[in-house]
């Protein structure tokens, strides 16, 4: 049976890659899908456009919008396409970002700029018709993409990390805000080939990391299959799917426990405040 009858699915940046593994997906289980996308092909067709053509050619519903979602009229009509179109707004992967690596002393403010706009600002920009919509008609589901570039940390990409952690955060208030309204939110760090890493790949390996596996996840996340939960951070790469969580050291108490508490006391009772094992860095994604 499928998992999405009568739903609507909006998908920014859907115009290929993981986008539009999410948008074919969603609709082959009965999501009528917005496609946004603001790119176009070599031959100057809005990537978007392809991408529907391709689910209507499978039998699905979708509309393609081709407005940049950076910005907050392109949100906003964002929400106006799903509803003129479908009359409904049930779903919403905030899942379009762009990258402008360069290591932090030879980044510029440009490149800062866009990659903050397009990875986070745009979470601001779509969510929140999307949400006061959502929270008046019954509640809905919101995935945000991160990356494990922000969780851990990665060389060179000072802006995406910034941006892709604090989709993070945004995620954490959101799940929070939305409860009351039946607003279910996620964050998602995916690992899949891209267009950038497809050429280093072989065959195999571009098999293996197909986004059509984090699609699955993600049809786990907007679907009844999760239940009712809210507020996880899912990492998923080719078929390996795992929470990712803050947790806490032992620490030294509070609450008028240590009169004697400075810097130097603190320095010797290090052992408390750490955790003892080592951080997860990026290579530990990759496995
Ligand atoms: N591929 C990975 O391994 C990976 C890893 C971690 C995080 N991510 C994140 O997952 C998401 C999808 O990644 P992907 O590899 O499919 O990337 P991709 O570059 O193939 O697709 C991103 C799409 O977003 C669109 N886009 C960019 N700016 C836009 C704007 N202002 N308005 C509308 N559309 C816009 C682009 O045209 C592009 O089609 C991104 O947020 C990316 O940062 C991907």
């Amino acid at each position: 049976m499928a998992l999405l009858e009568g739903k609507v699915a909006l998908i920014t940046g859907a115009g290929r890659g993981l986008g539009a593994a999410y948008a074919q997906l969603l609709a082959a289980e009965g999501a009528a899908v917005v496609v946004n996308d603001l790119g176009r092909d070599e031959g100057g067709c809005y990537t978007a456009e392809s991408v529907v053509a391709a689910v209507r050619a499978s039998g699905g519903r979708a509309v393609a919008h081709t407005q940049d979602i950076s910005t907050v009229e392109g949100g906003q009509s964002l929400l106006d396409t799903a509803l003129s179109e479908f009359g409904r707004a049930d779903i919403l992967i905030n899942n379009a970002g762009i990258l402008r690596d360069k290591s932090f002393l030879k980044l510029g403010e440009a490149d800062w700029d866009a990659v903050i706009k397009v990875n986070l600002k745009s979470m601001y920009a779509v969510t929140q018709p999307v949400f006061a919509w959502m929270k008046e008609n019954g509640g809905g589901v919101v995935v945000n993409t991160a990356s494990t570039s922000g969780l851990v940390g990665n060389f060179g990409q000072s802006n995406y990390a910034a941006a892709k952690c604090g989709a993070w955060g945004f995620s954490n208030v959101l799940a929070l805000e939305g409860a009351k309204a039946g607003i279910r939110v996620w964050t998602l760090a995916p690992a899949a080939v891209s267009a950038l890493t497809a050429p280093l790949m072989d065959e195999a390996t571009q098999a293996q990391m197909a986004p059509e596996h984090v699609a699955q996840v993600v049809l786990y996340m907007v679907s009844e299959l999760s239940g009712q939960r809210t507020g996880h951070c899912l990492f998923a790469s080719g078929q390996s799917v795992r929470e990712l969580k803050l947790v806490s050291a032992e620490g030294v108490p509070g609450g008028g426990k240590n009169p004697g508490f400075d810097a130097r006391s603190l320095a010797a009772v290090e052992a408390q405040v750490y955790r003892p094992e080592a951080a997860l860095t990026i290579m530990d994604f990759a496995k």
